[in-house]
């Protein structure tokens, strides 16, 4: 198994002013947690909101705050410590970021520990904005994220929902999870390189109903086309997701169409491919379902003695594909390799991806994977064992 890709990673974590600043003590707890080395640096006005001796505790390192090296929080005694400091870094990850902080970095300001250490940064810089909502969309403050985005910062864009001053709307701080996701993204050398792309993905598996209460349904989680989603969003995609009944959670910016049935993703499917130039189809759909769905619950004493069935259609195959990039996934118990040729061809695919229920930690419900992608031209990759997240990165990568 490959080691978490956040072991030994060096990151200087910002804090800056705001009530979201809570929430950096649980994403340095997390990325300790996964094994990077952390080292804090707060604007004065974050040590207003959580005080430095949290996140030093957290971090296991001394917090910077005062850009002088004479101040008791200073800890080199150098004067050039912010040039130290910047060259040890892997990454620089700013969350919560006011508006303010947004607003300097974005006029090359240097007037506290935070933005000089950004103006002298040779590595990247994710950037985590947070506000109430008529700041967050404050043209200035918009024109701001933008022309930082341009210039290549890494912005994970605030999410909607509820506010610190009781409003509702744009401005919270994006959910942890996405966060350290962009993380890892960044420090595996990806970037925002699918952006105005339209990437279609189907997850998890299908259930088709015999009656209210039973169902014939598969073991797929969803857990590998969410990643797909994951990735494909912070790449900077606009990402549909369709998925099956599944326990994952897709972030709140992706398109989410949930179905159940079969027949029901067919529809969806051909609809959202007249909008969309890639499908990734990662669904285990059934490929069997009851000739007929019993209105209410088959009773023991009806004594049921079989199930008429029929075949579902095949999603794949059943929508125009004139100019499409489409991708296959095949589950495999048995001569894998040549289950899953047959079906690129069969299928007309661009790329499929193997998985084998042989291999160890790999396939239905485990986090991660270790799969074969195969080539229309004829190119194979083996991927080693890894996240189904870093699998999703690496299948993206392929596909441009
Ligand atoms: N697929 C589809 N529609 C179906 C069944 C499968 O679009 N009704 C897609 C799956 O999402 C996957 C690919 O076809 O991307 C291969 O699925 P798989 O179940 O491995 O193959 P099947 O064609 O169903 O063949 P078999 O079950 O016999 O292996």
């Amino acid at each position: 198994m490959r080691k978490d890709p956040l072991t030994g990673k060096k990151i200087i974590f910002g804090v800056t002013g705001c009530i979201a600043a809570y929430k950096s003590a649980l994403l340095i707890r997390d990325l300790i947690k996964r094994g990077a080395e952390v080292k804090v640096v707060m604007t004065p006005a974050a040590t207003q909101f959580i005080t430095p001796l949290t996140l030093s505790s957290l971090s296991n390192n001394n917090v910077v705050v005062n850009i002088f090296p004479e101040s008791t929080a200073g800890n080199t005694g150098m004067a050039t410590w912010h040039i130290d400091m910047t060259r040890w870094a892997d990454l620089i990850l700013i969350a919560p970021s006011t508006i303010n902080t947004i607003a300097k970095i974005a006029y090359g300001f240097a007037d506290n520990a935070l933005t000089t250490l950004v103006s002298a940064s040779r590595s990247p810089v994710i950037i985590a904005p947070a506000a109430d909502v008529d700041m967050y969309e404050n043209p200035l403050n918009q024109n701001n994220i933008s022309k930082l985005e341009s210039l290549g910062f890494y912005i994970v864009s605030a999410e909607e929902g509820e506010l610190a001053s009781g409003l509702s709307g744009i401005g919270r701080l994006a959910e942890s999870n996405k966060i350290i996701d962009a993380v890892e993204l960044i420090l595996t050398g990806y970037k925002k390189d699918l952006f105005n792309e339209k990437i279609l993905i189907t997850a998890g598996p299908t259930y088709e109903d015999i009656d209210p209460v039973r169902f014939i349904g598969n073991r797929s989680s969803g857990k590998m086309g969410y990643a797909l989603a994951k990735s494909a969003y912070l790449r900077g995609a606009d990402v549909t997701l369709i998925s099956g009944p599944s326990s994952e959670t897709a972030y709140q910016e992706i398109n989410y169409v949930p179905v159940r049935t079969a027949s029901e993703m067919k529809k969806v499917v051909v609809r959202e491919m007249k909008k969309n130039q890639f499908l990734i189809m990662t669904a285990a759909v059934a490929d069997f379902k009851p000739v007929r769905v019993s209105p209410g619950k088959i009773k023991k004493s009806n004594r049921l003695k079989e199930i008429k069935i029929s075949e579902t259609q095949d999603i794949l195959t059943s929508f125009n594909r004139e100019n499409k990039i489409v991708v296959g996934f095949a589950l495999e118990t048995n001569n894998e390799l040549a289950n899953a040729k047959r079906k690129l061809k069969e299928k007309q695919l661009d790329m499929i991806v193997l998985n084998s229920l042989k291999d160890k930690r790999s396939g239905f419900e485990f986090e991660t994977n270790k799969v074969m992608i195969l080539k229309k031209n004829g190119k194979t990759i083996k991927l080693p064992l890894q996240s189904k997240f870093q699998i999703a990165n690496k299948i993206l990568s392929e596909l441009i």
